[in-house]
């Protein structure tokens, strides 16, 4: 009985679907698509025109599905609109796909909405202009402190000689593409481009483009779209403050960088170097919200040295640089004395000893010399040999003894 019931149910559901084929209830794709490129570097228009079929159906509501596929996400984005137009982003360098579908409703379908089992499509190849293997590589955007976007590339793979490089961008704010206002040049290539103080908007997709020509022909371009708050470095921390705090615990704390970048955004990275009683150095990372830190005791007047970097947290950017790291601040602050520094004070003592009693030595045997010589003037070659050996031994002390007085000038005792 109830296989029975169910089965009348479909039948009847197929006839009615049915019927509103044949009451010439299905609806066609638009006509006319095109994807117009009015020079925004990958922001594109999309137009269509309502199917002929269905022009006289004025009283009834008409949709448009737009799909298109989404080479960033990599997967089809679907929106649907009243409209006859919409513009979307799309990376110029692969295939642009777009499909639209007419969507009915109203009295002419009864109340449902039926939407065209067809649809129009457009595959746009990428231009195929430009020398192959000249499109430029690793661009990266970085935008400093908030402040200022710096956008750097490498060569190509196929540096052409004479091939000079452009970059333009643009976004919603712009009427047509703008070139670099200060380029970077790098072995007398351009090799970046320095947006200074120009103001850019963010969260909102600026669409770049690097292209060029040569003697061979024009370059290949590259395109790249980005959110300019989603490539933020901030500036290097300055003030770093270290000391003892009781409990010979280390207490740190530091500025944060001035200027447009909000305090809240920032996190931070601590990196402790401490010396242990083996003399290794242990190096710890400390991750933190909070602009100061209370670290581990110190162990008895060993030296500790910090530093710290920052970049923004995921709450306010999906992603971001780290900034550089903070130059390094010691605890105790005195740097190591250097090595010859170091000799003991006894060294030197046994030293002057010596030296005092070589000289004497010399001195005495000096003396013993002259007065052989006036005693003896016959032995000459016994007197030469002495004269030679004293001179040897004592000039060579003597040497020694203007390093070390040289030294002692030196050395802050
Ligand atoms: C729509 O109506 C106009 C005038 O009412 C007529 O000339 C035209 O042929 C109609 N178009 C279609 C597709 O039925
Ligand atoms: C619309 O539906 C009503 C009942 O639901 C039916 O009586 C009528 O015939 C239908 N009209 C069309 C055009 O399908
Ligand atoms: C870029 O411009 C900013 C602001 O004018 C300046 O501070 C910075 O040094 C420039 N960078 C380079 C690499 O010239
Ligand atoms: C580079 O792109 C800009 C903006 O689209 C364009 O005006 C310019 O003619 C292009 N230059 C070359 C050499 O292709």
């Amino acid at each position: 009985m109830a296989t029975k019931s169910w089965l009348t149910l479909m039948l009847l559901l197929m006839s009615w679907r049915e019927s509103m084929h044949c009451n010439g209830l299905t609806v066609d794709p638009p006509e006319d698509l095109v994807i117009l490129d009015p020079g925004h570097l990958g922001h594109l228009e999309i137009t269509w025109s309502p199917p002929t079929s269905l022009i006289n159906m004025t009283e009834c509501p008409k949709l448009y599905q737009l799909e298109y596929f989404n080479t960033y996400m990599d997967s089809w984005t679907a929106i649907r609109t009243d409209r006859r137009t919409h513009s979307a982003q799309f990376d110029l360098m692969k295939d642009v796909r777009v499909r639209v579908y007419t969507l009915l409703s109203g009295p002419c379908t009864n109340g449902t909405m039926i939407k065209s089992t067809s649809y129009i499509e457009v595959v746009q190849k990428p231009p195929s202009t430009g020398v192959v293997g000249t499109a430029v590589q690793d661009f990266v955007c970085v935008y400093h402190n908030m402040k200022y976007l710096e956008c750097n590339w490498g060569r190509s793979p196929k540096m052409l000689a004479n091939s000079q490089q452009n970059l333009y961008f643009w976004h919603n704010g712009l009427k047509q593409a703008e070139e670099c206002p200060k380029y970077l040049i790098l072995n007398g290539a351009r090799s970046g481009c320095n947006f200074t103080e120009k103001s850019l908007p963010k969260f909102t997709d600026i669409n770049f483009c690097v292209n060029g020509s040569s003697p061979e022909g024009p370059l290949k371009p590259t395109f790249i779209s980005l959110q300019i708050q989603n490539h933020v470095k901030p500036e290097t921390t300055e003030k770093l403050h270290l000391q003892t705090g009781p409990d010979m615990q280390l207490e740190l704390h530091w500025e944060g960088p001035v200027g447009s970048l909000p305090g809240d955004c920032l996190e931070w990275e601590v990196e402790h170097n401490q010396e242990g009683p083996d003399g290794k150095i242990a190096s710890q990372l400390i991750s933190t919200k909070q602009m100061s830190l209370t670290l581990p005791s110190i162990h008895d007047n060993k030296r500790s040295c910090v530093r710290v970097r920052s970049r923004l947290n995921k709450y306010c950017a999906d992603k971001s640089f780290w900034s550089e790291w903070s130059r390094p601040t010691c605890q105790p602050e005195m740097a190591l004395k250097p090595e010859w520094d170091m000799v003991p004070v006894y060294v030197y003592i046994a030293v002057a000893i010596i030296a005092i009693l070589v000289l004497s030595l010399c001195a005495g045997a000096v003396l013993k010399v002259r007065r052989s010589r006036q005693l003896k003037k016959p032995d000459y070659a016994r007197h030469i040999v002495f004269q030679k050996f004293s001179t040897y031994i004592c000039g060579g002390l003597k040497r020694q003894e203007n390093l070390h007085l040289h030294r002692s000038q030196i050395a802050p005792v």
